[in-house]
């Protein structure tokens, strides 16, 4: 199960019935819980922010809302994940990781924080989605939730594509085309219509490594070191 701690439920309303995602929920490939943080506030506004101690700008989730949340619908076998741009950046080895876990987590991070404590009781991860700001963590919540449930049994009808696709390899998808074969004077490659499919492999491999050098230098590098290592004996 998957729950996300929120001060704005009602985000998570079309992303969560449409598409595969949707499909997933419906037919209980995967499970959510979606849980309003307000509930859990102390007073009648459903006010869950307050001013920092030691002064500053900006507000900060209070603790009492979040420990009382979290005390209700997280268990001792419950991941429990802050989304946060000082968190680890997520990629594809932690989605794994994460994918794994039976009970997960996510609390929404807003304003300038969490108070530190709920941290330090409650938080096993900071997740960041990457190095740009959000205006508030439900974006990186569904980001997270998404790249997830892509690993659930029978959440693809094709897993292959699951093995085949960015990342998994080490470098970025070759380029793909489909009918018809020619569009305002562009052409789709001679080698996909080939019937050669090795030659075909073979080009999508060359592609794939030339795009991953000329958009993600850092990742081409990563997959000419561990080639290197990989022909060692
Ligand atoms: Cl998790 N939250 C915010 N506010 N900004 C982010 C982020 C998270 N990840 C990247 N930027």
């Amino acid at each position: 199960m998957i729950r996300i701690l929120t001060l704005f439920p009602e985000f998570f309303q079309s992303p969560l019935a449409t598409g595969l995602l949707g499909k997933a929920l419906d037919t209980g490939i995967i499970r959510t819980g979606i849980t309003d943080l307000r509930a859990y506030s102390e007073d009648r506004f459903g006010r869950c922010d307050d001013y920092p101690y030691g002064g500053g700008s900006g507000m900060v989730l209070k603790p009492g809302p979040l420990f009382r949340a979290l005390n209700a619908i997280t268990t001792e076998k419950t991941r429990v994940l802050l989304t946060s741009p000082a968190g680890r950046v997520l990629d594809q080895e932690l989605v794994k990781e994460l994918a794994r876990e039976e009970d997960l987590c996510i609390i929404c991070g807003h304003y300038e924080g969490v108070d530190q404590r709920v941290i330090d009781r409650h938080v096993h991860d900071e997740v960041s989605i990457g190095d740009y700001v959000l205006s508030g963590g439900e974006y990186a919540a569904l980001v997270i939730l998404d790249c997830i449930a892509r690993y659930a049994p029978g959440f693809m009808s094709n897993s292959e594509s699951l093995l085949e696709e960015s990342f998994e390899n080490g470098l970025l998808e070759y380029p793909q085309y489909t009918r018809p074969a020619e569009i305002e004077g562009l052409m789709v490659p001679d080698i996909l219509v080939s019937g050669d499919h090795g030659k075909i492999r073979a080009w999508r491999r060359d592609q794939s490594i030339e795009k991953t050098r000329r958009v993600r230098p850092d990742l081409y590098e990563r997959y000419i070191s561990s080639r290197k290592e990989g022909e060692k004996p």
